[in-house]
């Protein structure tokens, strides 16, 4: 009944500690003050701006969207199809409450968004909706899981979903092949570029982030 669904929260997610939640959002900032002088980055600076002339602080152009997290299901107090069905897998259940290590592979940004990309374990992809790669991008057939990411910072007037969908199109193009122009090793990893503002840092090694599984009702 009603009081059933009233009952499901916004979204099921990890939630990263705050120390950690510090340490990525100054990595953040770190990777996009050395992008930022970048010759290579003013090079495609039009991407972000739209005229090459304008200034950009990279850092102002993306703001902060809350508590770092990795969305598990989208649920939307149950009304997004499936949350029902998630919410009682028996999984979601036994492992509400508790902690894991979320695997940071690579920082990602387009002129819409920042993110973190996160590898799942198989142990952490038990806790994945089904399809919701699918749902993003019904005519690829990209593994599950290739949708994880946290939210580091969205453009002015850009909804925070738009970063898996982001972050969706880079795992398309790598899928097909493509490896983006190799720009420059910098301290955290090898840095590409795959056109159309998109830029993708490796890190080399991945770091850890310490995350409780459960859900957030705003
Ligand atoms: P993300 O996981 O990319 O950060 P909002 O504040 O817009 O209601 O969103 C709350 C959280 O749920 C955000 O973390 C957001 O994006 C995620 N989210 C919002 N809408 C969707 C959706 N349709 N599918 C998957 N995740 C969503």
């Amino acid at each position: 009944g009603p009081l059933e669904e009233a009952c499901l929260p916004l979204f099921f997610g990890w939630f990263l500690c705050p120390t950690f939640q510090d340490k990525l959002r100054n990595m953040a900032k770190d990777f996009l003050k050395n992008l930022q002088g970048l010759e290579d980055f003013k090079k495609h600076l039009s991407d972000f701006t739209g005229e090459a002339e304008k200034e950009v602080v990279l850092e102002q152009y993306f703001q902060d969207k809350g508590m770092l997290h990795c969305t598990t299901k989208f649920c939307d107090y149950g009304k997004a199809e499936g949350s029902k069905e998630y919410a009682e897998q028996q999984a979601v259940k036994d492992r509400y409450g508790s902690m894991s290590e979320l695997k940071l592979s690579a920082l990602f940004l387009t002129p819409r968004t920042l993110g973190a990309r996160v590898s799942l374990t198989e142990e952490q992809l038990q806790l994945w909706p089904a399809g919701a790669e699918k749902e993003a991008m019904p005519d690829a057939d990209l593994p599950a899981g290739s949708r994880a990411h946290i939210t580091l910072g969205c453009a002015e007037g850009v909804e925070p979903l738009q970063t898996g969908l982001d972050l969706l199109e880079l795992v398309l193009l790598q899928q097909q092949g493509q490896e983006g122009e190799q720009v420059q090793d910098l301290d955290l990893g090898p840095l590409a570029y795959y056109g159309k503002g998109m830029w993708v840092l490796n890190l080399r090694e991945s770091s850890l982030a310490r995350a409780c599984f459960c859900s957030y009702y705003g």
